[in-house]
């Protein structure tokens, strides 16, 4: 890990630009780019207690093919770390982001043309538990520029507990690229956000996430957008 996380302290910012059109040179070139303050305020608030209400659901022994779990060989807990399907989970908020709204918009902007959201997910990093997510390529078998996922997040992401890292420019790399190994042999770099932005990726580009050994949880509602009518979606 040779990069510092704040080293896209500048992307994050906004200074001035609009987010979208600074977002989309960044995300062309690097395969990556932070959008500040995408949902703020009270719909970020409600979408936070959306997510705590099918924490506590789990938490109160709910437990289902979408809620995606492992045991803690540390601690023998279960500990949640996906709900799939989002949409589909009597969470009319997050139904409602899946629909449109502002993701798709910025989806949208980002891919030049209208676009759909596919899947979503509900990523939660529970405080001292979570372990890190591996290094991988979401999909590699539409160009790159083709699809983006979109991560909203509901927390401060630190890299205390759990930010995103990527390899730069590795969206452009060849289908078969070896994900752990480009990690190795390419600078990374850690990628913290405010709660309320958006973490934007190219679906190729190779990512991980870091573990979360904080006292903070870190959730982020996760989407992955098409263009309308793209084959293969
Ligand atoms: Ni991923």
């Amino acid at each position: 890990m040779s990069a510092a996380p704040d080293r896209d302290a500048a992307l994050r910012s906004g200074d001035g630009s609009e987010p979208q059109s600074l977002a989309l040179p960044v995300l062309t070139s690097r395969g990556f780019a932070v959008v500040p303050s995408v949902v703020t305020g009270e719909p970020r608030s409600d979408l936070r207690s959306e997510a705590e209400s099918l924490i506590e659901r789990f938490e109160s022994g709910h437990r289902s093919s979408d809620f995606w779990s492992f045991t803690s060989t540390r601690s023998g807990l279960e500990v949640l770390y996906r709900v799939h399907n989002l949409e589909q989970q009597d969470a009319p908020l997050a139904a409602a982001l899946f629909a449109s709204g502002p993701l798709h918009d910025l989806a949208a902007a980002i891919l030049g043309r209208p676009a759909f959201a596919r899947v979503a997910a509900l990523i939660v990093k529970v405080p001292f538990h979570a372990a890190a997510v591996p290094w991988h390529r979401d999909r590699t078998d539409l160009p790159p520029g083709t699809a983006v996922n979109l991560s909203l997040f509901l927390d401060d992401s630190t890299a205390d507990n759990g930010c995103l890292e990527f390899v730069p420019r590795s969206h452009l790399l060849a289908d078969d690229a070896d994900a752990l190994e480009v990690s190795r042999q390419t600078p990374v770099v850690a990628v913290e956000a405010k709660a309320g932005d958006v973490a934007v990726h190219d679906v190729r580009v190779v990512h991980a996430s870091r573990p979360n050994a904080s006292g903070q949880p870190r959730r982020s509602i996760v989407m992955e957008f098409l263009p309308t009518r793209t084959e293969g979606a």
